[in-house]
C-alpha cells in the first residue's frame, strides 16, 4: 500500500513539503491552517509529522500517533 496524501483534503505530502521549504520553521499547526490536513479523520497527521522530521513523502507502512506522537504546536 502506497500512502502519499491526506485523503480527506486531497493534499499530497510532497505538496506540503514544498510549502514547508518556502516556510522554514513552520509548525504543524500552520500546516493544518494552510492545508486543513489533520482536521478531518486525522490519520495523515503522524505521516506529516514524520515528513517534517525525515523529509519522506511516500510511505509503504502504517504510521500511527504512537510512532509519531503530537508535539506542542
Ligand atoms: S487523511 Fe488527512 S485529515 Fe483525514
Amino acid at each position: 500500500m502506497r500512502i502519499e496524501r491526506c485523503v480527506c483534503h486531497k493534499v499530497e505530502f510532497s505538496t506540503v513539503k514544498r510549502w514547508l521549504a518556502a516556510h522554514p520553521g513552520a509548525h504543524f499547526a500552520e500546516i493544518k491552517q494552510e492545508f486543513k490536513c489533520g482536521t478531518g479523520c486525522g490519520l495523515c497527521a503522524p505521516y506529516l509529522r514524520r515528513m517534517m522530521r525525515t523529509g519522506e513523502t511516500v510511505y509503504y507502512q502504517i504510521v500511527t500517533e504512537r510512532d509519531e506522537p503530537p508535539t506542542p504546536e
